[in-house]
């Protein structure tokens, strides 16, 4: 097992376009860390530089402390594991995962591969398919063979892309569990890319958020959420995402498009003399005022709504409510629009509310939020006003702490099981 470290990468293509435009991350010995960001921001690329498929234009690729940079896929002895895992359908399940060991001719005995494949095996809840074929395997099912196959090399580092994409949705639930589980129990480096939400914020110890070939945050899951340093990784991170309003700045207090709030003094050293913001506001931030008590609703904001279209989830209510925006900042979100793949809907306020609400569609709801979670960002620059360094480096140790914790609680409890 190993570390691995990227020191400012770059991938240009041979038609010349910049796929990575210089990227360092440092990936400790066995950590978890996920790849996210939109379709063609470079996360494959940067993959398939680290595992050796794609030349790296310049920069320094470390693995276990050494330079490979020049050597070949084999040498670096890393396996990976891709959206569309190639089974050979003539060979039972046992013979595909022993595949890599038997490509190495003569360096396992057949003892040795056995012991292997069962090890992986057993890891994988596969023991009782051994000798079927993959034909007659589930999905989840053909996608644990495609990572025995991993794990019987004992790779210095796993690599997967995208490697639940094809999977239904209850499927991939199951297999992410899976994931998680076989990494801690493994202890295994790993790197994974993923442009699902759930997976990205569950799955990884820390987690990168690239685009267009720059990385943009390096944080925790909850350090992304609760400290993005710029428009992008705020609206990319959370679903429902983050609404985005405009906050004209008039002395004392900040106008959004439905209410007025006082700008504390804190926040108006952030401001500078800022005259126009981008405001953003978690849907899970507002309550319906009727479902609060009566002493909290003094200690943040309250303003009439009215709800263009309500969603019942069962555990929870979205109420869609649309507004003008300003035509200043206007352009700013339509662009981050497009760099979030997104819909073109920003310019309706989503807000979450909890199931026993009775907003409906066409109400005046009446909701409440706390003006101390707003996020203030830099219409120019997308920068947050509000980033919290102090904050942002305490969630991350607590995270670090953590991570620590249950990866000693998983090995403690696989040695017991030994
Ligand atoms: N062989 C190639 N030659 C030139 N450009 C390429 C090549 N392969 C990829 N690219 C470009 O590099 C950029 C990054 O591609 P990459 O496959 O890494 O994206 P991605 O983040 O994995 O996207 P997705 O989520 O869609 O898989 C894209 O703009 C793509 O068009
Ligand atoms: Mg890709």
């Amino acid at each position: 097992m190993a570390a691995i470290t990227l020191k400012d990468i770059v991938k240009q293509y041979g038609d010349g376009f910049l796929a990575v435009k210089g990227v360092s991350l440092d990936i400790a010995d066995g950590e978890f860390v996920i790849l996210v960001g939109p379709s063609g921001c470079g996360k494959s690329t940067l993959l398939r530089m680290i595992v050796g498929l794609e030349d790296i234009t310049a920069g320094e690729l470390t693995i276990g402390g050494t330079r490979v940079n020049d050597k070949a896929p084999r040498d670096r002895k890393l396996a990976m594991v891709f959206q569309n895992y190639a089974l050979y359908p003539h060979l039972t399940v046992f013979e595909n995962i022993a595949f890599p060991l038997r490509l190495q001719k003569g360096k396992f005995t057949e003892a040795q591969i056995t012991e292997k494949v069962e090890f992986a095996a057993k890891t994988l809840e596969l023991q009782d398919h051994l000798q079927r074929k993959p034909a007659n395997l589930s999905g989840g099912q053909r996608q644990r063979v495609a990572m025995g196959r991993a794990i019987v090399r004992e790779a210095e580092a796993f690599l997967f892309d995208e490697p639940l994409s094809n999977l239904d949705a209850k499927l991939r639930g199951q297999m992410r569990t899976e994931i998680a589980r076989m990494q801690r129990r493994l202890g295994t480096t790993t790197v994974y890319v993923t442009h699902d939400q759930t997976e990205a914020m569950t799955l990884g110890d820390r987690v990168a958020v690239l685009r267009k070939g720059e990385l943009q945050q390096v944080a925790s899951p909850r350090g992304l959420y609760e400290q993005p340093v710029n428009l992008f990784v705020a609206g990319f991170i959370g679903s429902p995402p983050m609404n985005f309003l405009p906050g004209e700045v008039n002395g004392a207090t900040m106008k959004l498009p439905f209410a007025d709030v006082p700008i504390s003094a804190d926040l108006a050293s952030k401001l500078g003399d800022k005259k126009l913001v981008i405001v953003g506001i978690r849907p899970e931030h507002f309550e319906d005022v009727n479902l609060l008590e009566e002493s909290k609703v003094a200690s943040g904001v309250t303003f009439d709504a009215p709800v263009d279209v309500s969603e019942w989830l069962g555990s929870e209510l979205y109420a869609y409510i649309p507004f003008d925006t300003n035509p200043d900042v206007a352009t700013t979100l339509e662009e981050l629009d497009r760099d979030l793949d997104g819909e073109g809907l920003r310019t309706q306020l989503i807000v979450t509310l909890g199931s026993e609400t009775k907003v409906r569609d066409g109400d005046d709801a009446n909701l409440w939020f706390d003006p101390a979670r707003m996020m203030v960002f830099d219409p120019e620059t997308g920068e947050n006003l509000t980033w919290d360094a102090e904050a942002a480096k305490s969630i991350d140790q607590e995270n670090e702490a953590d991570r620590k914790a249950s990866l000693e609680r998983a090995q403690a409890r696989e040695k017991s099981r030994a």
